[in-house]
């Protein structure tokens, strides 16, 4: 809109620019989200990855404006479309949510009501979008969205309540209200926890069939690095409330520039074998977010602090910045060349390790060998 001479600076669908956001408490601030910056196109997909506590959640409640804004400072700027959101009225964003953008949530039976039918809860968001809808309109459109997601007989089960549906039906039925007016950004917050294998192989496929069908995009956050191999075009890792790593999907999962990642890589016990495998945990605990360690938050835990001279660690944050293999893949850590140093001495990320999640995009060449074979 800007500048019509450069296409690479159109403006992308979601753009997040220094977002912080601050949780006062009788205990302190806490630090929760701290300058994050990242875009999302539309027909893309970000994937955001991080343990418990690293901020994943709340970045995206301040992208959906869901935070209670008397408890909660937000700064820095989000814009949807190019519409700001921070500072938006509750009206005007509601507008936004549910009809530009959705959420996905975290817990399916939290986000369903007991009492009301499934049939009720999806057409609730259409009808808030479309006024004046008969009655007849409506439970059409539910029994249709509960098709779309690949619930039998859509036309018995859109008077079910939750409780009728088994967890991955939930699920789909969660996603069919979030997409109920055809959004152009999804924020899927952990879409597949819950659900055994090959359900969650069924929800990523639809969500992929979705935006392929509709060009939306997609923030899916996650603990589970299969998932974002195969989903995501570009990742985010998030430390202690800050990016610490930020690239290409297959560069930042094959290629590690952050020892954190590294250590999320090299704690999933077989990726190899299973990728979807869920992550075991770095030793040491995550930082504290009312009082964050002075230098890099991951010092405490990280092994190559004492390859970096004058305790730089422990002195100063370091910046975001690029690596060196590539100006597009961005990394929070004082060591040198550090994405040399992690792949010889975790030489697997170098290998197969991630080949049977490699993300599918438009460029990537056909594979002639078959997967199953790949990594034995
Ligand atoms: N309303 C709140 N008041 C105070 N602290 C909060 C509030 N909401 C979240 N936090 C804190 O902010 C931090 C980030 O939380 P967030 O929910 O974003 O984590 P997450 O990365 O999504 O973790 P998980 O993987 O467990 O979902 C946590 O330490 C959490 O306790
Ligand atoms: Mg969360």
């Amino acid at each position: 809109m800007t500048d019509m001479h450069h296409p690479s600076s159109t403006p992308a669908f979601l753009e997040v620019d220094d977002l912080t956001v601050r949780f006062p408490t009788r205990d302190g601030v806490v630090q929760a989200v701290t300058g994050l910056s990242y875009k999302v196109e539309l027909g893309k997909t970000l994937g955001i990855v991080g343990e418990s506590g690293s901020g994943k959640s709340v970045s995206s409640l301040a992208v959906m404006g869901l935070h209670d804004l008397e408890r909660t400072d937000i700064t820095g700027s989000i814009k949807v479309e190019g519409q700001e959101v921070v500072g938006l009225s509750e009206n005007r964003m509601r507008k936004l949510r549910g009809n530009a953008v959705s959420m996905i949530f975290q817990d399916p039976l939290t986000a369903l009501h007991p009492f009301f039918t499934i049939g009720d809860q999806i057409v609730e968001g259409y009808k808030a979008h479309h006024s004046g809808v008969s009655k007849k309109t409506a439970r059409a459109k539910a029994v249709e969205m509960l098709e779309r997601v690949g619930i039998p007989q859509p036309n018995r089960r859109v008077d079910d309540y939750p409780h009728q549906f088994s967890g991955g039906m939930r699920q789909r039925a969660m996603i069919a209200m979030s997409l109920v007016n055809d959004p152009k950004l999804i924020i899927a917050d952990e879409p597949t926890t819950a659900l055994d294998v090959t359900v969650q192989a069924q929800i990523l496929d639809l969500l992929q069939e979705l935006q392929r069908d509709f060009g939306s995009a997609i923030v899916i956050i996650t603990h589970d690095l299969g998932v974002v191999a195969e989903m995501a075009d570009e990742v985010l890792v998030m430390y202690g409330g800050r990016c610490v790593e930020h690239g290409g999907g297959k560069e930042v999962l094959t290629h590690p520039e952050m020892p954190y990642t590294a250590g999320l890589l090299s704690s999933v016990p077989d990726l190899v074998g299973d990728p979807r495998e869920r992550l075991h945990p770095i030793p040491g605990t995550p930082p504290s977010l009312l009082s964050p360690p002075r230098g890099c938050a991951f010092n405490p835990r990280c092994g190559y602090t004492h390859l970096v001279p004058g305790e730089m660690c422990t002195r100063e944050l370091p910046p975001l910045e690029s690596g060196g293999r590539g100006s597009a893949h961005l990394k929070r850590c004082h060591l040198t060349d550090s994405g040399t140093v992690l792949a010889e001495q975790l030489p697997v990320y170098a290998g197969t390790a991630m080949d049977p999640g490699e993300p599918a995009g438009p460029t990537a060449e056909p594979d002639p060998t078959p997967k199953e074979n790949a990594g034995e």
